[in-house]
């Protein structure tokens, strides 16, 4: 399974780059005005550090807009991929995209119905919300089993890409079911590493290290 993060965050990305396991970046509209700084200054950041699949979303809400940002986007770096929104006209987008060659990733899906539709339309990515289902009390990893054995039964080449990540066991959980990507905020991913058991049996052997002769 890829390891995406989740963020638009340079400081961020560049420590995960730095640990080696960072296959891509996704990022949506929130993440960017979390940075405070425009669009294309945040993309050109990542870009200069990241050689994997970076999703930069399409703000405009219709068919030729979407198409416009699309084009714009694509043509910044080979690595880009246009995020769209599952909607009629973002559906429209992604086939258009598809058909010229453009990779997408289609985010705010929450139904395997959804998922069905993108890959229909010849999506490079799907990306299911876990987290917000969670929220709304709906098992969230459900439609993850469901994407991915739907794609499976059909041979669909569009990567199941979970999204709206909040702890480990999401991580885990998209790794057992055999999801392509996991995309990871910083705070989840930098749990990953933690265990007490490690610490404590790391003090353990410095302890006893101590006591061999040198
Ligand atoms: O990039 C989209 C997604 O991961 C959003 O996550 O935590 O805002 O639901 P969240």
């Amino acid at each position: 399974m890829k390891f995406f993060v989740d963020t638009a965050d340079i400081a961020q990305i560049k420590e995960v780059v730095s640990w080696g396991i960072c296959d891509g970046v996704t990022t949506n509209p929130s993440l960017i005005a979390k940075t405070g700084k425009p669009l294309a200054k945040v993309v050109e950041e990542i870009c200069a550090v990241v050689q994997g699949p970076i999703s930069v979303e399409v703000t405009a809400l219709d068919f030729e807009g979407m198409m416009t940002e699309a084009r714009k986007l694509a043509a910044i770096k080979d690595n880009i991929v246009v995020k769209i929104p599952l909607t009629k006209a973002g559906i429209q987008a992604t086939k258009a995209c598809s058909d010229a060659g453009i990779a997408t990733n289609v985010t705010l899906c929450f139904s395997a119905a959804q998922a069905l539709i993108a890959a229909k339309a010849g999506a490079s990515y799907i990306s299911p919300f876990i987290g917000r289902l969670d929220d709304c009390g709906n098992e969230g990893m459900q439609i993850i089993e469901d994407i991915t054995a739907i794609y499976r039964n059909y041979d669909f080449n569009t990567e199941v890409l979970v999204a709206s990540v909040r702890h480990p066991i999401h991580v885990v959980e998209s790794a057992r079911l055999g999801a392509d990507v996991c995309t990871v905020p910083f705070d989840v991913l930098d749990k990953l590493f933690s265990h007490p058991l490690t610490d404590i049996g790391l003090a353990k052997f410095m302890k006893d290290w101590e006591k061999v002769p040198k």
